[in-house]
Parts: structure tokens; C-alpha cells; sequence
């Protein structure tokens, strides 16, 4: 494979509305984003993927794009984003831009124009069907709840939305909206951002006709098509958001013979505590055994016919440190453990806002906290459905997305240096403790963890390049793997229990040689190794 920037490059995920507000309206913005990175700077960081900053309605926080060549106005200005891209270059950060083209906004331009009329040129840039018996055309439900399908009562037809219903799905076998989508695409190439990443683009290919939504039979050939229109000419990143991969299908985006992606996401890993077969909610606990078979699997299976992407947050997500470490007794240990477990694995790491300190999950105790459309539609359809509401808030707990969406916590002051307004989602409680000023003055924070780990990654290649194999005869809450390159050899460690775990490995022997660790190591003796609660470290053997 021939060697790409973005191989060796860790991608920092900034969700716009919560990173830095500059003019105290309580919403972020690109000008805020531009003071800031100085600090992203300093963490190391290649490139920023930036969460849609489209103009938008916000009924999905910006997912929901009314006007894909224009700011959303509580941002700033298309000028401020020019700004931030020219800023950001003399970092030498590349900004990669969020393509959200499954749906647009119900107020864009095209579905108003398709929703006039059934013989409106725009009808067919959406997907518009009979009702079927008076009914729904068929039971294609949305990820937001209930059917995919919405009633218009002037035309008389459903249309698709696999989102909210203020979220229209394009009609992607409709050739002329594939040509908006690549003349919107080379706008902002020619712009010199650094990439794309693809919202939900694995459903793309849909069907709706027979119910197939995620990988249709034409979505390859639809971003073989995108590739030559657009950034096949531009040396970039493309990274697809794609639920349901497989190592099989993964290789199908991201093997560069095909000329597809660079990588994708996959989201095997971080699905390992829902009950299989039913919604995100319904949870169990993680299986640290699965987990090690699910990483390790993505790790080898792809081999020179695609590359990964490693992740643990993002804005979908929760803070992984209170999902399966520890947020209070071994907060600094666990958030480390987990970045140092990522890290030196093979693919390219993304870290979403405040992961590198350690911010956690907020504790929500009432439904009105909330703000994510996801959140407030399942807790009024369970509601219905007979559940209590402190059930649904103990899901919201854990799985909701508002959980990884409240404001970047950069000090101890009010609304933690985010604004000097009224924040529009609340502060975590914890920002007088946990924050960014914090980190940075505490050569041992998490903050310096991430730091060190990214120039790790720079100045090795075997942090890119090495092969990797798991260790499997340790303790279930052991995950334990090595990296090989060359005549080099690295081991990584990391103990996922709050309880102490022996170890006795003598094949490795003993080494002096930590390369970093989130306890005081200078060495470590595999013949008799006691590893501390969420212990993690790699050692050169
Ligand atoms: C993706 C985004 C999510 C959004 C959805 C619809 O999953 O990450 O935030 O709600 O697509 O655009």
C-alpha cells in the first residue's frame, strides 16, 4: 500500500456547538473554534473533523442541512470559515469536512420545491410513494421512532425519512442529485479542506422498495462514481460512517484498488453492551472477552486490502470512561487506560472533544435536560409502550447521545470558559475539577497522555506499520497485545478490573524499556507482574 498522510495522522472530532462560543449567545462557534487551536496545536492533532456547520434548522444539530454552501448563521459566516481553514493550515491542521447527503433539512431549497407538487422538476430528488391499502407503503421504521414514512396531505403520497421526519431521504437513484452532490463536493475541495466524512453513506444504496436500506446493491458503484467526481483528484481523507461493516465490507470502501474511501468506521466494538436483536437501550454489560475478539478481529482481518479507524467517542456516543471504566475512584487511570489500549493499535485514532481530558457522562435527572432528538422521541414512544420513566432515564444515562454533547470544559470557572451567556446545554457539574486548564497544568493529565501517544504515533513506525496478535492466555479483564516491526517488538498491557490481576508470563521476561504507562513504571518483570486497577502500559520486549 502506498504510504498516505492520513495513515500516520489522529483525527480530533469538534462538535461546533459545544466546543467554544466567542460571542456569548450560548452556542459555539467557527470563531471560537479558531481561538482554540492553539490548543489542538499543542495536543498534536493532524486534522479536525468537523461536525456539520451547514446552515441547518437544528432539528437534528446541524444533520438536518438546509443550505450545504452556507454557514449556519448562529456559526458565523461562510468568510469566518475561510478564516478557520486558513488558520488552521498554518498549523498545519487540515479541517475535513462532515457530508451529510443520505437526507437534507426539510427547509432546503429542493425538498420545498418537491413538496409543491407531483409534477414539481424536484419530486424525484426525494423518495415519494402511494400510500399502500391507505396506509404506510410498507413498515421501514426511522432510527428516531416510528415509520419512515410521513404522511403529505396535499399530494397524497408518503415520503422516506430514515431520520426525523424533518430530515427527507434524497432519492440517490435520481442521477441529478448525485450531480448536486458532486458540484457541492469540488465547492469545497476547491476550498482546500482536507477530506470528507460521511454521514450514514452505507445507506445510501437504498431500496426502499424492498425494505433494504444499508448496503444497497448500487452503493458501491455510487462512491466509485463519487471518487472519480470529486476527491479522487485531491490528495485527502474519507472516512464512511457505516453501522452494520464487516472486515468483508470494510475492505469493499476502503481497499484502494476500488477507489472508494480511505476507511471507515465500524461499530462492532462499541455495540457490545446492547442485548443483540434489540434497540441501543436495551442494555448488558460489555464482556471484556468480546471486546478483545472484536477489536483483534478488525485489527488483522483487513490486512493490506483496507485500513481502520480507531475509536471509542463521538458525538453519537457516550464518554467512554464512564461507559466502561471508572468516572470517580479511577478516573485519570481508566480514561488513560483506554487511550493508551487505542492508541497503539494499527489504523488511524479519533479522538472526540474533551475525551483527551476525561470528561465524562452527564447525570440526567429529568427528560427536560434533554435536548437530542434521539433521546426525547424514544422516551416519549416508551413511555407509551408501558415503561417507567426512571427506566428510560437510566438508558438515557448511559446510552444517550446529549451525554457526549455538553460543553467543552476548558476551566473552573461559570459555564467552564465555554460562554459567558447561557449555555445551551448544561455544563457537566464536574467542570470545577475536570477541565482543561486542569490537564494542562499537571504534567501527569490525561491531557499529556493523548500528547505523548500521538508523538509515539508520528515517531514510530511500528505504532503505523506493525503487525499486530492478541495475548490470549491472560485473565478475562486482561487485554494484552503486541505490535511487531522489523526486529521490534512492543507490548501493550492494559487491565480493565478495579481489582488487582497477576500476571505470569515469562516468555516476555522482564523489560526497563516502558514506552509510557498511567501508573510510576520504570520496569516490568512478566515472570511475576501484579497489575493495579485499570492499569495500562506498552514495553519494548
Ligand atoms: C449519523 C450522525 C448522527 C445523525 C444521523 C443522521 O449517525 O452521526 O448524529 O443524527 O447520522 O444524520
Amino acid at each position: 500500500m502506498k504510504m498516505k498522510w492520513w495513515q500516520t495522522a489522529v483525527i480530533y472530532q469538534v462538535y461546533p456547538r459545544s466546543f467554544q462560543d466567542s460571542d456569548g449567545d450560548g452556542v459555539g462557534d467557527l470563531k471560537g473554534i479558531i481561538e482554540r487551536l492553539g490548543y489542538l496545536e499543542q495536543l498534536g492533532i493532524t486534522a479536525i473533523w468537523l461536525s456539520p456547520v451547514y446552515q441547518s434548522p437544528n432539528d437534528d444539530n446541524g444533520y438536518d442541512i438546509s443550505d450545504y454552501q452556507a454557514i449556519m448563521t448562529e456559526f458565523g459566516t461562510m468568510d469566518d470559515m475561510d478564516e478557520l481553514i486558513k488558520q488552521a493550515k498554518v498549523r498545519n491542521i487540515k479541517i475535513i469536512m462532515d457530508l451529510v447527503v443520505n437526507h437534507t433539512s426539510d427547509e432546503h431549497k429542493w425538498f420545498i420545491e418537491s413538496s409543491k407538487s407531483k409534477d414539481n422538476p424536484y419530486r424525484d430528488y426525494y423518495v415519494w410513494r402511494d400510500p399502500v391499502n391507505g396506509e404506510a407503503p410498507n413498515s421501514l421504521r426511522s432510527t428516531f421512532s416510528g415509520s419512515a414514512w410521513q404522511y403529505d396531505e396535499a399530494s397524497g403520497q408518503y415520503f422516506l425519512h430514515l431520520f426525523s421526519k424533518r430530515q427527507p431521504d434524497l432519492n440517490w437513484e435520481n442521477e441529478k442529485v448525485r450531480q448536486e452532490v458532486w458540484d457541492m463536493m469540488n465547492f469545497w475541495l476547491d476550498k482546500g479542506v482536507g477530506g470528507f466524512r460521511m454521514d450514514v453513506i452505507d445507506l445510501v444504496g437504498k431500496i426502499p422498495d424492498e425494505e433494504i436500506t444499508g448496503n444497497g446493491p448500487k452503493l458501491h458503484e455510487y462512491l466509485q462514481d463519487m471518487h472519480r467526481e470529486t476527491f479522487g483528484k485531491h490528495d485527502v481523507l474519507t472516512v464512511g460512517e457505516t453501522w452494520g461493516a464487516t472486515p468483508e465490507i470494510a475492505k469493499l470502501y476502503s481497499d484502494p484498488k476500488r477507489n472508494e474511501l480511505s476507511m471507515v468506521f465500524q461499530f462492532e466494538h462499541v455495540s457490545l453492551d446492547q442485548i443483540e436483536g434489540r434497540e441501543k437501550w436495551d442494555l448488558k454489560p460489555l464482556q471484556v472477552s468480546e471486546l478483545k475478539n472484536i477489536l483483534g478481529k478488525w485489527q488483522t482481518a483487513l490486512g493490506n486490502e483496507g485500513w481502520n479507524s480507531l475509536f471509542w467517542n463521538n458525538h453519537d456516543l457516550p464518554r467512554i470512561v464512564s461507559r466502561w471504566g471508572n468516572d470517580s475512584t479511577y478516573h485519570a487511570e481508566s480514561a488513560k487506560m483506554f487511550a493508551i489500549l487505542l492508541h497503539l493499535m494499527k489504523g488511524t485514532p479519533y479522538i472526540y472533544q474533551g475525551e483527551e481530558i476525561g470528561m465524562t457522562n452527564y447525570p440526567v435527572s429529568d427528560i427536560s435536560e434533554i435536548n437530542d432528538i434521539e433521546s426525547v422521541n424514544m422516551y416519549h414512544e416508551r413511555l407509551a409502550n408501558g415503561y417507567t420513566k426512571e427506566e428510560i432515564l437510566a438508558s438515557i444515562n448511559v446510552k444517550g447521545r446529549d451525554n457526549a454533547r455538553t460543553p467543552m470544559q476548558w476551566d473552573d470557572t461559570e459555564n467552564s470558559g465555554f460562554t459567558t451567556g447561557i449555555p445551551w446545554l448544561h455544563v457537566n457539574p464536574n467542570s470545577r475539577e475536570i477541565n482543561v486548564a486542569a490537564n494542562l497544568e499537571n504534567p501527569n493529565s490525561i491531557f499529556f497522555c493523548y500528547q505523548k501517544l500521538i508523538k509515539l504515533r508520528k515517531e514510530n513506525p511500528i505504532v503505523v506499520w506493525g503487525d499486530y496478535e492478541l495475548v490470549t492466555d491472560v485473565p478475562e479483564q486482561v487485554f494484552m497485545y503486541l505490535r511487531r516491526y522489523e526486529d521490534q517488538t512492543w507490548v501493550v498491557v492494559a487491565n480493565f478490573g478495579e481489582e488487582k490481576v497477576s500476571l505470569e508470563l515469562p516468555d516476555f521476561g522482564q523489560s526497563d524499556d516502558v514506552i509510557i504507562s498511567n501508573y510510576e513504571r520504570s520496569s516490568v518483570n512478566f515472570n511475576q507482574l501484579a497489575l493495579n486497577p485499570y492499569e495500562a502500559f506498552a514495553v519494548k520486549v
